[in-house]
């Protein structure tokens, strides 16, 4: 079921690009998040979010989402995600934070938190998307799963967002049959991290 990741690059191995492919983008440079990020990952969040998900959920789901993210703690996610054993990457462009990555375990009672990893979230900032930066962040969160020792990771998304998805399957992960239903129904894809 599942497309095996080069973790240097980000890309499946199963037909990678010839050419012109890198796990690095010129200028970015990719580091654990601190607190003093904090402000700079919520605000790259809820931007991405209201812009990325405004047309694609109902309105009430909406609206209370964006409330809540607007006032999430970041400082606690970081916290409490390193706690676990994950982390947050985030993708900085001359300082400045032009996306991130939450990675950690599994939270899916069908697999095991010891073997499998979790891409929570994962968000490019609109005027940064489409410079390698998302499959730059992918690759730095699922390399560090795999040092943990992880040998697959899994991720949630909305069903409809084939946006997201071809970017997914275009670096090798693929659903792995998993469906949650709701009013925002979401798939389940997953890659081989070895
Ligand atoms: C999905 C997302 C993380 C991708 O990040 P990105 O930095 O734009 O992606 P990259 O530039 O690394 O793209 C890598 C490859 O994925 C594919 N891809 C990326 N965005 C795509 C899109 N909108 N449509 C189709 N394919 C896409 C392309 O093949 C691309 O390679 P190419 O540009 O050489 O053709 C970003 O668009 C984003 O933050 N979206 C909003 C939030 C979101 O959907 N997060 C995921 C929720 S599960």
């Amino acid at each position: 079921m599942s497309g095996k990741l080069n973790i240097e690059t980000g890309v499946s191995e199963e037909g990678a690009p010839a050419t012109g492919v890198s796990g690095k983008v010129a200028g970015v440079e990719i580091v654990a998040a601190q607190p003093a990020h904090c402000d700079a990952l919520r605000d790259v969040h809820v931007k991405t979010w209201a812009v990325t998900f405004r047309d694609r959920v109902p309105d009430e789901f909406y609206r209370e989402r964006l409330a809540m993210h607007r006032v999430r703690d970041w400082a606690e996610v970081v916290r409490r995600q390193t706690a676990v054993g994950g982390g947050v990457v985030a993708a900085t462009d001359n300082g400045h934070i032009a996306g991130f990555c939450q990675y950690g375990p599994t939270e899916d009672e069908d697999d095991d938190p010891g073997e499998v990893g979790h891409i929570h979230r994962l968000y490019v900032d609109p005027l940064h998307q489409r410079k390698g930066i998302g499959r730059t962040l992918l690759s730095a969160a699922t390399t560090r799963l795999r040092q943990r020792g992880m040998s697959a990771a899994t991720l949630w998304v909305l069903e409809t967002d084939e946006r997201a998805q071809a970017f997914y399957r275009r670096l090798g992960w693929k659903p792995d049959g998993e469906r949650k239903s709701g009013s925002t129904p979401d798939l389940r894809y997953r890659s081989l991290l070895v």
